[in-house]
Order: C-alpha cells, then sequence, then structure tokens
C-alpha cells in the first residue's frame, strides 16, 4: 500500500483492479444540471402532463388510487419541449435527441439509447433509463432484465421484432446505473411525450415505479399503481391511451415472488390488445 499512496497512477490501476471504475457518491451531483428555464421565453403547452385518471380497478390487491392524488412535481423543460414538438417523424425525434446537449447524462454515455422494436406496434412500453449493456449496444433492454423483458413478452405474444416497441424516459445510461435525477426525466420528459404521440400506440405499459410516476405524473408507488388501467393524454393525442404499470423486470428478478403480480398485469394488458383491435 506505501507505493501506492506514493504513485498516483498505481492508486488508480489498484481501484480499476478491485471493480471501481466509475466515481459515484451517496447522492447523485449532478454537475452538468442545466440552468433553469426562463420563465415565459417559449411557451410550452403540451409539457403539461395531465394527470392519470384511474379508469377500470382490475385488482383488489392493487390498493386504492384516487383521481385527487398528489401530482409529480417533474415540470418538462421548456428548451426540449420546443425542439421535441417540431419532431413530426419518430426519425425527426430520434434524430434530435442524438443531437440534443441539454442533458448532462449524455457525457458520461457510450450510446444514445432510443427505442427498439417495431414503432408501427399497438403496444408502446416505457422503461426507467439504459444500463451498461444497453449503453454498450445502444439499445433498451439487452441486459440481465431485458432477457426476462422479453420472456413476458413472449408470454403474452409479443416480440419486439414484430409487435411491440420499447422505449425508456431516459436516453442515457446515468452512472452506476442510479436513479435519474428530477432534472434529468424533465428534460427528456418532452421528448418522451412526443415520441408516445409519434407512436400513438393503442396500449401504453409503464416498466417500474420511475417510469409509471413519470408518466402518470403522480407520487404514488408502483405497487399501488399497478394492476389498474390509468388513463395517459396530451393534447398531441386525439384519445387517452389505456396505461398499464407493470413491475419493472429488474425488480421481479430481485423479487421472484412478485412476478405471480406482474403475470395478472400481463394477461389484463393482453386483453386489453385484443379489446382495441
Ligand atoms: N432498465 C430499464 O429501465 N431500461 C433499460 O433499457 C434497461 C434496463
Amino acid at each position: 500500500m506505501d507505493s501506492l499512496s506514493s504513485d498516483p497512477a498505481a492508486l488508480l490501476r489498484w481501484y480499476l483492479d478491485a471493480g471501481v471504475d466509475e466515481t459515484i457518491g451517496e447522492t447523485p451531483i449532478d454537475r452538468f444540471k442545466a440552468p433553469p428555464p426562463k420563465a415565459a421565453k417559449i411557451e410550452a403547452p403540451s409539457a403539461t402532463i395531465i394527470p392519470a385518471r384511474v379508469t377500470a380497478p382490475l385488482s383488489p390487491l392493487a390498493g386504492k388510487l384516487t383521481a385527487e392524488a398528489p401530482p409529480s412535481p417533474i415540470v418538462a423543460d421548456a428548451n426540449s419541449t420546443h425542439i421535441a414538438q417540431a419532431c413530426t417523424t419518430i426519425a425527426e425525434l430520434k434524430a434530435a435527441i442524438e443531437g440534443f446537449e441539454g442533458c448532462g447524462l449524455k457525457q458520461f454515455a457510450k450510446h444514445t439509447v432510443f427505442a427498439d422494436g417495431n414503432p408501427q406496434a399497438r403496444i408502446m412500453f416505457i422503461g426507467e433509463a439504459p444500463g451498461a449493456d444497453e449503453d454498450r449496444q445502444g439499445l433498451p433492454f439487452v441486459g440481465a432484465s431485458g432477457k426476462l423483458f422479453d420472456k413476458m413478452l413472449a408470454s403474452i405474444g409479443l416480440d419486439r421484432a414484430t409487435n411491440a416497441y420499447i422505449t425508456n424516459i431516459i436516453f442515457w445510461r446515468p452512472p452506476g446505473n442510479r436513479e435519474p435525477t428530477h432534472e434529468e426525466i424533465a428534460v427528456c420528459l418532452p421528448f418522451v411525450q412526443r415520441h408516445i404521440e409519434l407512436v400513438d400506440p393503442a396500449v401504453l405499459v409503464c416498466l417500474g415505479g420511475p417510469s409509471a410516476k413519470t408518466i402518470l405524473a403522480t407520487a404514488i408507488g408502483i405497487t399501488k399503481l399497478r394492476g389498474k388501467w390509468h388513463e395517459y393524454q396530451t393534447p398531441g393525442l386525439s384519445r387517452p391511451v389505456p396505461t398499464m404499470p407493470l413491475f419493472h423486470p429488474a425488480f421481479l428478478l430481485r423479487s421472484p415472488q412478485q412476478k405471480r403480480f406482474a403475470w395478472h398485469d400481463l394477461l389484463a394488458i393482453k386483453k386489453k390488445l385484443a379489446e382495441s383491435l
């Protein structure tokens, strides 16, 4: 250890050998945080998220949820709203996100992770953020949780090559897989909202708490949100989209006893898709 304390390069190598290849703290410090949007400079009409409405409770286990749920404090960023709203195709949106420099996470990421699957699909899944595997390959859900996710899709007759479309609420990997900050979510949110408008799915599925809370603009946790249909609507959508929050596959890998609830919800999703034909 003596030579380590006198040789910084040796110390760094020692850390790398020990698997310490990122510097993260207990709480995230957003050093690239965009300055707060200047009020009233850009009008962002569709940036306002309409709080979710519950339509059809499916499970008595899922707890009680009312329309009076406190709204999420996340307010879509005005600058990215302006850019996202100008996109009229998915290709334009992808290019806009890849060229966007307003989210500090991009500086640490190898790839922008936009989406995978068939954009013509009638069902759109929205996860949280890319992990290390997704960052390496530039595609969502390709790591361990992606393998379980593919099995979940297959269990209800879906696959990303033909009839499912997948994205995340964040397009760049947060270092050390930490949870995205409110600022990072707020900056990406207008792109996600525009993405949903351009795909115009018959059914929307939020994977995990951060995705469900962001999309449904609620502070309620996933355990209470799942198992019920909610409605998602922005001004760019012609009608409310039925939305089901589902346990995140990474959570199911850690808590396999919860898979029965996910199975219950997957069957409800299958039924809703069949009904919406
Ligand atoms: N978890 C997510 O939420 N999204 C991914 O793309 C991968 C893991």
